[in-house]
């Protein structure tokens, strides 16, 4: 394997706390994570080292992930063993709170407090999974980065790249009923020609693309498919047009959509078929070409 690949993944960084026979400690490890969510799960992977000993000895673990005014913390937790200098006690370095089972660091990005729940090998690391039984986050602090052997602060939030389309009340409820309740609007529509016409669906006052909404985990294509022959159009849908990804908006309401536009042949049946996109016709875009 190259030996600087490693250096292009992009992580948190966690100081990791213990207390046992080896005295109280704290290490740096980039490789912390949160593996489940209920329970709450935390993952480090380690190596042989005072901290591991701690964790073997007490069950126990704290999981502070550094926040960016912490890099000088992390580079004395992770440039010193607990075997050659008691890191915690050094002078103007560690703010420590006692936490139920462990020291805790203060100023962190996130504290967790994590009880053992499994500790096994795994490739030249150990995996210590730990149940997390108490947590605490500071929304002021933004975690630092490692990355290129280097730490860096986030920069910014990007965009979620959703297009912003503003729809009529009755317009948005009837999304809104679609989705179930859903978080986000899963559909599946229908991008439909036949003799330079294409084919429209009556939608609450408006007319838009034949669509349905798709339950997760259920196949788009065989969706629409069934939605087609339900509404008496014969089309195979053949292949995807795009995707539309969008905030729908409607007085202050907003709803994430995500559409998959198929392009289908069609082969008769029903179906209300316009030379002419009508005036009264939602998320038109759809029409348009990607
Ligand atoms: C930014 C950074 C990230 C690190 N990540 C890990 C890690 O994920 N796993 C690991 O075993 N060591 C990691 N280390 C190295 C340990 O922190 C280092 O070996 C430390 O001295 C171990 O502490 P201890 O001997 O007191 O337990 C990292 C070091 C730094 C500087």
């Amino acid at each position: 394997m190259q030996d600087r690949v490693h250096r292009y993944f992009a992580t948190t960084v966690g100081l990791i706390t213990t207390d046992g026979e080896h005295g109280r400690n704290v290490m740096a490890a980039e490789w912390t994570m949160q593996v489940s969510y209920e329970p709450m799960l935390v993952a480090i992977f380690i190596h042989d080292s005072p901290t591991l000993w701690n964790i073997r000895g007490s069950g126990a673990f704290g999981v502070n992930i550094a926040s960016d005014d912490q890099a000088e913390l992390v580079n004395i937790a992770g440039g010193y063993s607990g075997t050659e200098v008691d890191k915690l006690a050094i002078p103007g370095t560690f703010e420590t709170y006692d936490g139920k089972l462990v020291p805790m660091i203060k100023g962190c990005a996130l504290n967790a407090e994590c009880r053992v729940r499994s500790i096994r090998k795994i490739g030249d690391h150990v995996m210590v999974v730990g149940d997390a039984e108490a947590a605490a986050f500071d929304d002021k602090k933004s975690p630092l980065v490692y990355t290129r052997g280097n730490y860096r602060r986030i920069a910014g939030k990007l965009s979620s790249g959703r297009k912003v389309v503003r729809v009529a009340p009755s317009t948005f409820d009837a999304f809104k009923q679609m989705s179930g309740g859903q978080f986000v609007l899963k559909c599946a529509a229908a991008l439909a020609e036949k003799d330079g016409k294409v084919l429209v669906a009556k939608f609450g006052r408006c007319w838009m693309a034949p669509a349905v909404a798709v339950e997760r985990g259920q196949n788009y294509e065989a969706a629409l498919s069934k939605h087609l022959a339900l509404i008496g159009v014969r089309a195979d849908v053949q292949g995807i047009a795009k995707l539309e990804r969008l905030m729908l908006k409607s007085k202050g309401r907003a709803l994430r959509a995500n559409f998959v536009v198929y392009r289908c042949r069609a082969k008769g049946g029903e179906g209300r078929w316009f030379a002419r996109l009508p005036r009264n016709i939602v998320l038109r875009s759809f029409f348009e070409k990607a």
